[in-house]
């Protein structure tokens, strides 16, 4: 009989228990979905509640704080740490890494953005969370060491979209990359992508970047973005300036997303922990190419990198491997 009512809803806890037997990791999963529906509250209400506008700080990679920011940072810190499996937290708008109190620490470690795109906040524009975790060295108790490793220690990875629909998109380590969206009659994330991935004929041409920043660009990158504008099938150019909603809409239409090294940033702009790695895993995860570009003498893979401290940056060239490799090709071109 059809119905409006699913009476067997695929969750997002079904979906991890069906996946994981380590009861830990399906602890920590609920407790991010829950910051993540925490998140949603106030995002939605952040209008209605006085949240827009600066917090009045600045944090450790230079962005001033939005008050949104700090209020999602604290969501998510204490749903980590009343979770106890986690042992050390990076955040993005922490100076340093938080040691979760013995009385409530567990094996995992959490690296996470917990608002990206916060210049889009007060004029209602899609914004995102983002994650990684990984689990303690052996013989660790925690400690920052735990995180400074490649993204080839990453176990899962995952991000939301809090946009029109509020969507969870997560992935394990090697494994297939799924999005759940949130239904907000039950309060609960109803898995409705199964195994996403770029289309396969490439999907889409569009390009992605802040190209306000083109003058500080190397050649190759300049010269990439001129072909997608001037190729025979030209390129459409969006650009959100939320890295979740620009990423979530390439794995889904297909095209390329980039945020290069330049003469004013060398490193880039976005951070290795907790911006690069999550998404380079979930790129790659859905068929995709999650590239530094040229970075300090070489392309690299994102997930290759090994931050030297918590709050690193990397540059990032990610999309469907048809448009990547337009830039691919720009620097073999200039040698
Ligand atoms: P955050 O809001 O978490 O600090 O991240 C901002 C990032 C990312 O979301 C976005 O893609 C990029 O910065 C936008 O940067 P520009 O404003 O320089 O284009
Ligand atoms: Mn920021
Ligand atoms: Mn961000
Ligand atoms: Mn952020």
């Amino acid at each position: 009989m059809s119905s409006k009512f699913d009476s067997n809803a695929a969750t997002l806890s079904r979906f991890v228990m069906s996946q994981t037997n380590d009861h830990d990791l399906v602890i920590l999963l609920n407790a991010l979905a829950i910051s993540c529906k925490l998140i949603t509250s106030a995002v939605q209400r952040a209008g209605v509640a006085k949240l827009y506008g600066l917090a009045g700080e600045v944090n450790s990679t230079g962005d001033d704080q939005k008050k949104l920011d700090v209020l999602s940072n604290d969501m998510m810190i204490n749903a980590l740490i009343h979770s106890g499996v986690c042992s050390v937290l990076v955040s993005e708008e922490n100076e340093e890494p938080i040691i979760v109190p013995p009385a409530y620490s567990g094996k995992f470690c959490v690296a996470f953005d917990p608002l990206d795109g916060s210049s889009n906040i007060d004029c209602n524009v899609s914004v995102g969370t983002i994650f990684s975790v990984y689990e303690r060295k052996p013989g660790s108790h925690g400690s920052v060491d735990d995180l400074l490793r490649s993204g080839a220690h990453c176990i899962c990875a995952g991000y939301v979209v809090y946009s029109s629909a509020v969507e969870l998109v997560f992935t394990f380590r090697g494994g297939d990359v799924h999005g759940f969206c949130l239904d907000s009659t039950i309060g609960e994330f109803v898995h409705t992508r199964e195994k996403m991935m770029f289309p396969a004929d490439g999907g889409k041409r569009i390009y992605s970047c802040n190209e306000g920043n083109a003058v500080h660009w190397d050649d190759p990158i300049q010269e990439a973005v001129e072909h997608f504008k001037t190729a025979e099938q030209p390129y459409t150019a969006r650009y959100v300036g939320s890295m979740v909603a620009d990423i979530h809409r390439t794995i889904l239409y297909g095209g390329i997303y980039l945020y290069p090294a330049d003469a004013k940033a060398k490193k880039g702009k976005l951070r290795l922990l907790y911006e690069g790695i999550p998404m380079a895993m979930i790129i790659e995860q859905a068929g995709g190419i999650a590239s530094t570009g040229m970075f300090e003498g070489k392309i690299q893979r994102v997930l290759d990198l090994t931050p030297n401290e918590i709050h690193a940056k990397c540059p990032i060239i990610m999309g469907g491997k048809r448009d990547v490799q337009v830039v691919y090709d720009q620097y073999a071109k200039h040698g």
